[in-house]
């Protein structure tokens, strides 16, 4: 929906109307009711795309806290915005979801300009803010039936109780939960108004490994169900085991973005190839003579840099034509914390732990 003007062609007075871009309104001027038919002008939307941020910028005070991002979150992907603690990811998340202003820049979701058509797509939505607790004394079912209460459009519960695996649980109160599923309710809270595009804020921070797994099972089943999931974390194995598309931020900008296999090849090192227990350093030389390049990690094992997983047989028959024994092989292949320290000269997780 955009903001459209109009001239009346009979006494020049201005109206202001709204609009989808190449729709046809019939406009009646407020001053003189002459009637005039305009057509919506404007880019013609692609369907294809949830979210649409252009040059977005925020503000606080002395701090530039988003520094001019733009970005496209197609339909039915999981979009990760990843970066690290006080990167900017929930200002950002809180702009698109018009719960703060922006200084600068343009938002459209769902097709609609948030700044003036929010309240026209707003129930189909839905945010489970970072570090969210619903009412303590509410069952589990009691908190789904509450909050899908205050929508036009609602989900059937027991769909959802089935779909985030929550049937067992739905008659312990809120507060007897552990996190984990503290969280799979807030995620499963997400769907009580069947949303087109789910955001959630950090869902699984604090969390121990064997919950963030489930609730990843969670998020992966909302993609299952034709979802668009825009999901912030600073956990890079989330966005790598979730994502269609990662965005990482770094004080308040976009530094890099693509599929994990996109940003992998791009800013990732080679694949390295350990042999293990392997002190020789005939081995060593060896490889370097056939154009490997190969170093001795201190602690016997031989690391060699490949440029894709094939050369590893490359490799072994070398050793194997001159009879050198190891105990095994391990291969590494590249990860976002790599990427990240590449681009930013930090770790991730250290940054995350700041
Ligand atoms: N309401 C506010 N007023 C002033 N500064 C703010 C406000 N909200 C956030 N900030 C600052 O803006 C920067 C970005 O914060 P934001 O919460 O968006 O980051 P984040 O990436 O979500 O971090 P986290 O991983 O800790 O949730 C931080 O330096 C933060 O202190
Ligand atoms: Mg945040």
């Amino acid at each position: 929906m955009i903001e459209q003007r109009f001239k009346c062609p009979n006494c020049q007075e201005i109206a202001t109307f709204y609009g989808n871009p190449g729709e046809t309104k019939v406009v009646t001027c407020a001053a003189c009711n002459t009637k005039g038919r305009v057509i919506i002008a404007g880019e013609k939307q692609d369907n294809n795309v949830a979210i649409e941020v252009s040059h977005l910028k925020k503000v606080y005070d002395d701090l530039i806290a988003v520094n001019d991002i733009s970005f496209t979150v197609k339909k039915g992907e999981i979009f990760a915005f990843l970066g690290p603690n006080g990167a900017g990811k929930t200002t950002t998340v809180e702009m698109i979801e018009s719960i703060r202003t922006p200084t600068a820049g343009a938002i459209r979701l769902l097709g609609a300009d948030t700044k003036t058509g929010f309240n026209q797509i707003k129930e189909r939505i839905s945010i489970l803010p970072q570090e969210f607790h619903s009412f303590e004394r509410f069952t589990v079912r009691e908190t789904l039936t509450y909050f899908s209460k205050l929508y036009k459009k609602r989900a059937n519960i027991d769909e959802i109780l089935d779909a985030m695996d929550l049937q067992s649980h739905e008659k312990k109160l809120y507060r007897n939960l552990s996190g984990g599923l503290k969280q799979r309710v807030g995620v499963a809270l997400s769907l009580v108004n069947d949303p087109e595009i789910v955001f959630l804020d950090e869902p699984t921070t604090g969390l121990d490994p064997k919950a963030r797994r489930e609730v990843w099972q969670v998020i992966a089943n909302l993609r299952n169900k034709g979802k668009t999931v825009f999901l912030t974390t600073h956990y890079m194995e989330e966005a790598e085991h979730l994502a269609d598309h990662i965005a990482i931020i770094h004080k308040g900008k976009i530094i890099a973005e693509g599929s994990l296999q996109e940003l992998l090849t791009t800013y990732g090192e080679k694949t390295t190839l350990y042999i293990k227990n392997c002190h020789s350093e005939d081995a060593r030389q060896l490889l370097e003579e056939k154009g490997f390049e190969a170093h001795s990690s201190g602690n016997g094992d031989i690391m060699v840099k490949i440029d894709y997983k094939e050369k590893v047989l490359e490799v072994l028959s070398e050793l194997r034509h001159e009879c050198i024994e190891y105990d095994g092989v391990d291969i590494r292949g590249s990860n976002l914390e790599e990427v990240f320290l590449r681009l930013t000269g930090a770790r991730l997780t250290e940054e995350a732990e700041t």
